[in-house]
């Protein structure tokens, strides 16, 4: 049953947005047996990508990071699957599109280690930080 199921927060990147390659990212997903529990169109402002990616502040990549962030519309996401964690960041692979996995989402429609496609939740609590951070309980059904 869906309700039971783990669920992550995963974001179709702007690059990938920009790329017009949502509808195949999304097929991908659901195609390895994520459900969509919830899904929307934003435009994430400096402050949205600052306050989203805070666990990266002090990182050097930080303020190149979050201005690609807020640089165009993303995709956020809700998906849930047994292991949903776990399995959506091998389905992604690694975070540099040149080191991931060939087959991987990364490697198919990244670019850069910064114009990577996709993002996935890290764990079970960065996990609910970040679903939070974009969807009322209420959405998330
Ligand atoms: P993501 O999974 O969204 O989490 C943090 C992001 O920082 C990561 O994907 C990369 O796109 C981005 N990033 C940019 N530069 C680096 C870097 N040198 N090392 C790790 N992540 C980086």
């Amino acid at each position: 049953k869906l309700e039971f199921m783990e669920r992550t927060l995963a974001i179709i990147k702007p690059d990938a947005v920009a790329a017009r390659s949502t509808g195949a990212i999304l097929q991908r997903a659901e195609g390895a047996g994520f459900s969509i529990v919830a899904m929307r169109l934003v435009r994430l402002s400096k402050r949205d990508a600052e306050g989203f990616y805070a666990v990266h502040r002090e990182r050097p990549f930080f303020s190149e990071l979050t201005a690609f962030m807020s640089s165009g519309p993303s995709v956020v996401l809700a998906l849930a699957a047994p292991d949903a964690i776990k399995r959506w960041r091998a389905l992604m692979g690694a975070t540099d599109p040149a080191q991931a996995e060939e087959g991987s989402l990364r490697r198919e429609f990244g670019r850069s280690i910064e114009n990577n496609a996709t993002h996935g939740s890290d764990g079970l609590e960065t996990a609910a930080f970040e679903l939070n951070y974009f969807f009322r309980g209420l959405e998330l059904g």
